[in-house]
């Protein structure tokens, strides 16, 4: 699908004529020009508190914010149902896309450019340099970003970690310690899913804490056939596999939320997740510093692995322009960041964002984000570092890997290897999908 429309489509001026190619008009029932269908993934307690503060805060602007949110952790629902409804010209005229998915829409001519609301908003003065090049395709800005989460955060139980003596283990080794002696003390040393996005983002957690971020770019984001043969994939395969066996018994392709439940129940000692599980935490009652601590997940202290949420436009129907302007306008106002982040879990794209607004978990990642393109590192699950296809392939990879015991840490290299040689000639050529932390 892609491929196709980007190719008769390419460029910006293609807005209109890809949208009426494939009908990508509103829905019939969002006729009124200031109604907004949002279609978005945030659908746990605490992501839907998020989500309904954004609807209460644009109903203030007089912008109708029609609901349109598809179950799914990590969006994979909702980036099926997105396709298919572009396909069907059932587009909604607001979107969650995020990362390198922006880059694949933007290059089908499909989504509204904001720079005039940019510019009047003079978001380059505020925004992280990564926000920025986040937002930007063939420099025009298409898409409004709310928030950053920090993949690699890892959470622990104090009162299990008070009576056992543990401090939050800084190094996978430290965490072998701490999970030994919970497991002697009958307690479930981590909570995790078998779920393929959810290994997967243990596995990237595991190649940066191996690498840092500039291996950790030559395997997810250049894919490179020689960092997949390294040795630094091999130990982070070979400590997938030992972590599974910390969780075997309950493992099992439980939604995010799930283990999150788990976790808060005090039935695991830790719990490796994007900070939006804090927030999950605190719908169930867990309160940070209190109940639970928040730390970097072993080996990745001074590193940023992040997700970025925005919110997309779709062009099309240019009656709704004015709202969608508008509601991009609203997303980056100080007071909404702050808010709405507060609720979610992640904190603020602004780097003039008041830190005192943070708790301890959020100013830790707002200020380690800070200090740029050297300590990041775009999270490959969650759309920041490939193109969907080649994200897709590498999650199953290793989730083939991580369920298969008989499987050897070669055997997924190579074959990891193998899909990379292949992604490299099939965009010889091919101009469309952009890194997200390309250099421009
Ligand atoms: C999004 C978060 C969301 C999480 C779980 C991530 O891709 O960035 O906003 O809470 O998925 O679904």
């Amino acid at each position: 699908m892609f491929g196709l429309l980007a190719a008769v489509c390419a460029g910006n001026g293609g807005a209109l004529a890809a949208a009426q190619m494939i009908g990508a008009a509103p829905s019939a029932a969002a006729a009124s020009p200031s109604t907004l269908q949002v279609l978005h993934w945030w659908t746990s307690a605490s992501e839907r508190k998020a989500a309904d503060l954004l609807a209460a805060r644009m109903a203030e602007e007089r912008i109708d914010w029609q609901d349109a949110a598809i179950p799914g952790g990590a969006g994979l629902g909702a980036g099926k149902v997105l396709k298919g409804r572009v396909l069907a010209g059932d587009a909604p005229e607001v979107t969650q896309i995020i990362g390198v998915s922006i880059a694949e829409w933007a290059d089908m001519g499909l989504l509204l450019e904001l720079d005039n609301v940019a510019a009047a908003g003079n978001w380059n003065s505020f925004l992280f340099p990564t926000i920025q090049n986040l937002i930007q395709h063939r420099k025009h800005v298409v898409a409004a970003p709310l928030g950053i989460h920090r993949v690699n955060t890892l959470y622990y139980n104090r009162a299990l970690f008070a009576q056992l003596k543990l401090a939050p283990p800084q190094t996978w080794h430290e965490f072998e310690t701490a999970a030994q002696r919970l497991r002697a003390a009958g307690v479930q040393p981590l909570a995790q899913s078998s779920e393929a996005w959810q290994v997967a983002a243990l596995f990237e957690n595991l190649v940066l804490a191996e690498s840092g971020p500039e291996f950790y770019r030559q395997l997810f984001v250049q894919r490179s056939p020689a960092a997949a043969a390294d040795p630094r994939t091999a130990n982070a395969l070979q400590r997938l596999r030992a972590i599974k066996g910390w969780v075997r018994g309950q493992l099992d392709e439980r939604p995010w939320t799930e283990v999150v439940a788990q976790f808060a129940r005090g039935q695991a000692g830790m719990l490796i997740m994007g900070d939006w599980a804090k927030a999950e935490l605190t719908e169930r009652g867990m309160a940070l510093d209190q109940d639970y601590g928040c730390a970097a997940a072993p080996g990745t202290g001074n590193y940023h692995l992040y997700s970025v949420d925005t919110l997309a436009m779709f062009a099309g129907d240019y009656r709704h322009m004015p709202a969608q302007e508008k509601m991009a306008r609203l997303l980056l106002t100080p007071a909404l960041q702050a808010d709405f982040n507060a609720l979610k879990g992640g904190v603020p794209v602004r780097r003039d964002a008041d830190p005192a607004r943070m708790d301890s978990c959020a100013r830790a990642s707002w200020s380690i984000f800070g200090k740029g393109a050297a300590v990041q590192a775009p999270s490959l699950v969650h759309r920041m570092a490939s193109d969907e296809a080649s994200r897709d392939a590498i999650i199953a990879e290793v989730h083939r890997y991580f369920l298969d015991d008989r499987a050897q840490a070669a055997d997924a290299q190579r074959r990891l290897g193998a899909l990379f040689r292949l992604f490299n000639l099939r965009s010889q050529g091919a101009p469309g999908a952009q890194d997200t932390d390309r250099r421009r």
